[in-house]
Order: structure tokens, then C-alpha cells, then sequence
């Protein structure tokens, strides 16, 4: 078969890098790419967002099916432009139409879409600039901190956690009456703040039958001790310790199933990944947020750990035979360490000379954000190079990470020193 990957982030290069060990896969291509997806398949200059350029491509290079890796893409509709089109609506897309991307391009409608199938998540309510007076005096009746959430995307930053009422009174209405995050602020969700210890699970669905795939911890603060600014994430481990059988099945049962089901109920078509963002609440999970795709890094630590076919799982949630594909999983536990530029996720630059790739041996390095120039690899985004490792504790892969980190270099280059530290703690304690 031939492939077109939609992206240009470590996670492309972790499905481009899987997909390439694939006995079913003839020709690989992603779009746009980076220069480890390069090493992978063929890149192609077109961005995610290209519709017709993406169409054109597929009919040229004479496509049988696409893996979309980002959001943005699936919530602007890319998988229905397929759909209404003669040429391509014979093409599966792995990713969601645009109702069910909703899951995660609109905070409300996943918020209302959890509670009308029962799954557990924080109590809620929404607002808009016209309810604004209600949105405060609600905020008066909540304990601090209190949680604001843009309803739509916001790359990221839509979520503001103030401590204190005041400040949480100054948010509200800047997002509503100031439109802070444009357009995904013209509805705020605020809901109650959940305690307790955050991981993902992550699902891959036909819209029929699902696979639960390995769950994963991602690190999301610039610093050390979860300090600083939030970023895409600094690092990844899978499996995540403190989420054992007993608190799995309270997730497939209480959240996964309810969650297909549901789709299925509302007659939402689901072709795709559901990363669901969890809190474990002493022992009680309640959803966070839903994806539609797969994490980054997440998905250089959970891609690794899929001993089966990426390609022929793809091709059995394209053809809705999801039921009888066998999943096996490597039960190795692998982490994954992020290297960003310096002043990331502030202003940083781009362009640094990367250096030592080759010597990275016990490690992947899955490029994030990096391009080929002048026969250079130079960095070309915030988080640049992940690297993953295997072990049979979180202790041996991390070592490993870090070792494949310490061969490589960049002007400014940083990386967190404590990812899996945490974890370590709890699988010593077990
Ligand atoms: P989201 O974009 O929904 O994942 O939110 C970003 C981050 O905000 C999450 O990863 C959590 O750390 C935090 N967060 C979101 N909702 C809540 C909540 N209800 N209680 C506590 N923390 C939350
Ligand atoms: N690492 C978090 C995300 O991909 O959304």
C-alpha cells in the first residue's frame, strides 16, 4: 500500500519510522515532513491544511490511505473533503470527520458530550459574552483554583488555571468580552479542578470495535519538578505504574466503552485515534479532555511498545475490521526525552546546526522539528529531537534516553534532566 502521513512533529516520525517496518507498505510519504520522516519515506512540501494540494498528491502518487497526525487538519475537515469527493471517498483516513474532531475542537461539546453518556469528568458550565455577569457570579460559588477553558483550539494555551478569584474574574472576562484567544474564546467552559495524578490513554477505533493501546505520562512544564511554562510536552513514559489492572478496567469500562458507544448513539462516523486525557483521582478516573490524534510525545513512547502491524491495523480501521485484528503489545517499558531550543515555548530560534545523531546508539532519535539544509540537520522548531528508549524498568530506558541525548548537541539546545523520576519512585515503592 501506499501511505501519505499528514505532519511534521516527532509523531510523524514515530508513525513514519513504524510504518516503514511494514510488510504491507510499498511507497511512503509525508507531508510536509521532517529530515527524520525523510529518512523514512519521501517528504513532500505541502501543509496540512493544503486540501487540494493533499488531493492532488494522493491521486499522483496514487495513495491508498492517510494518516493524519495533527488536530487541525481533522477539525477543519479533511477527512470530509475526502468524503465528498468522487476521487477520494474510496481512500481511508485514518482520523475523525469534523463532528466527531469536535471531541476536540469544541470543550463545550465534549463537555456535553460526556455528560449525556455518563462518563466521568469535572462538573461544568459554559458561558458566553452575553452570560458573562453569570459566568462571574458562578466563579463566586467555586473554591479556588479555578479552571477556564477556551472552548476552542488555542494551540494549546486555552486552559488558565488562576489561584485566586480576582484573577479568575479578570480572565473570564477577557476571554469573553476581550476575545483573548479569538474565536475559540467565544465560549468559555468552567469547570471544578480535579485532584490528583494526570495520565493519557490512548484508543484507536473503526467506529464499530476499539483497541485500547498502552497508556503514557507526559511531561508538560519547561522545567525541572514541573516548573515553569506549559509546552507540548518534554517527555513521555508508557507504561504509566501507578495505572495498574484494577484502575485500566475502571477506564475501558467507565470512559472507553461509554465513549464509542456513545458515538456510535449520537451517529457520529469515528475512524481514528481518541487520546484521552485522564486524572487519577485516588484511584477514580475522571476525564480531562478528549483528542482526536495521537499525543506528542506520546506517541514516540506507545508507537514502540505496538509489536504488531501499524500498517495492517490501519487498514483494518479503514476497512471497518477492527474486531479481528490482534494487537500485541511489547510489555517493555519505553520513555522518551524531549530537546528543545533555548527559550522554548517562548521566542526561540531556529536553524542550529544539530550535531552527534550518528553516534546516538542505544536510543531513537524521532526528530520533532527539524529540516535538512545544505546537507546540514539544522532545528526548525520549539521541541527539536526526542529520544526514545526501551528497558525493562523506567530506570534502564531513561538511562538510555539520556545517554542517546548526551551525544547530541545544538546552540542552546536543553532538555529536562528529570523525566520518569516520579515513576522511578512508585516502581521502587512496588
Ligand atoms: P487540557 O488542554 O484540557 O488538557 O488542559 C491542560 C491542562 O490543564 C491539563 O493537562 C491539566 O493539567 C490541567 N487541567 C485541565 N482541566 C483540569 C481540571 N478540571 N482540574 C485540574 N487540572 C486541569
Ligand atoms: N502531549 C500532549 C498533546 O499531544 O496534546
Amino acid at each position: 500500500m501506499n501511505v501519505l502521513i499528514l505532519g511534521s512533529g516527532g509523531r510523524e516520525h514515530a508513525f513514519a519510522w513504524k510504518l516503514s517496518q511494514s510488510k504491507k507498505l510499498s511507497k511512503l510519504f509525508i507531508a510536509p515532513g521532517n529530515a527524520g520522516t525523510a529518512q523514512c519515506g519521501t517528504n513532500l512540501d505541502i501543509s496540512v491544511n493544503d486540501f487540494p494540494g493533499i488531493r492532488t498528491c494522493v491521486l499522483e502518487q496514487k495513495i491508498d490511505l492517510v494518516v493524519v497526525g495533527p488536530e487541525d487538519p481533522l477539525v477543519k475537515g479533511i477527512h470530509d473533503f475526502f468524503l465528498a469527493d468522487e476521487q477520494l471517498k474510496n481512500i481511508p483516513v485514518i482520523g475523525p470527520q469534523k463532528t466527531g474532531a469536535q471531541l476536540e475542537g469544541s470543550k463545550d461539546f465534549s463537555k456535553q458530550f460526556m455528560q449525556r453518556h455518563k462518563i466521568p469528568t469535572a462538573a461544568y458550565q459554559t458561558f458566553t459574552k452575553d452570560s458573562l455577569q453569570e459566568g462571574l457570579a458562578f466563579l463566586e460559588t467555586l473554591k479556588p483554583p479555578y479552571v477556564l477553558k477556551a472552548d476552542g483550539l488555542a494551540a494549546g494555551k486555552g486552559v488558565v488555571i488562576p489561584h485566586t478569584l480576582e484573577e479568575a474574574k479578570a480572565e473570564l472576562t477577557a476571554m469573553l468580552a476581550d476575545a483573548k484567544f479569538g474565536d475559540a474564546s467565544r465560549k468559555v467552559v468552567i469547570e471544578e479542578f480535579l485532584q490528583g495524578i494526570e495520565l493519557s490513554v490512548f484508543v484507536i477505533t473503526d467506529g464499530v470495535s476499539y483497541k485500547l493501546l498502552p497508556s503514557a505520562k507526559d511531561y508538560k512544564r519547561i522545567g525541572d519538578g514541573d516548573t515553569g511554562l506549559n509546552t507540548g510536552g518534554m517527555g513521555a513514559v508508557s507504561p504509566v505504574p501507578f495505572a495498574d489492572e484494577a484502575f485500566l478496567a475502571k477506564v475501558e469500562n467507565r470512559i472507553v466503552k461509554p465513549t464509542v458507544d456513545g458515538l456510535k448513539k449520537d451517529g457520529i462516523p469515528y475512524a481514528g485515534f481518541i487520546f484521552v486525557g485522564l486524572m487519577n483521582c485516588n484511584g477514580e478516573p475522571s476525564v480531562i479532555e478528549y483528542n482526536c490524534r495521537m499525543g506528542d510525545p506520546e506517541t514516540e513512547v506507545v508507537l514502540p511498545r505496538i509489536k504488531s502491524d501499524l500498517l495492517e491495523l490501519f487498514d483494518a480501521v479503514g476497512k471497518k475490521k477492527l474486531a479481528d485484528y490482534k494487537l500485541e503489545i511489547d510489555t517493555r517499558t519505553t520513555t522518551t526525552v524531549m530537546m528543545v531550543a533555548g527559550g522554548y515555548p517562548g521566542e526561540y530560534e531556529k536553524g542550529k546546526i544539530i550535531s552527534g545523531l550518528a553516534d546516538v546508539q542505544d536510543a531513537i532519535a524521532f526528530h520533532a522539528g527539524t529540516k535538512t539544509q545544505h546537507g546540514n540537520v539544522v532545528s526548525n522548531g520549539g521541541r527539536v529531537i526526542a529520544f526514545t528508549a526501551f528497558g525493562d524498568s523506567i530506570g534502564e530506558a531513561i538511562r538510555k534516553s539520556y545517554s542517546g541525548a548526551a551525544c547530541v548537541k545544538f546552540e542552546g539546545c536543553y532538555y529536562r534532566s528529570d523525566i520518569g523520576q516520579d515513576l522511578l519512585k512508585l516502581e521502587t515503592a512496588k
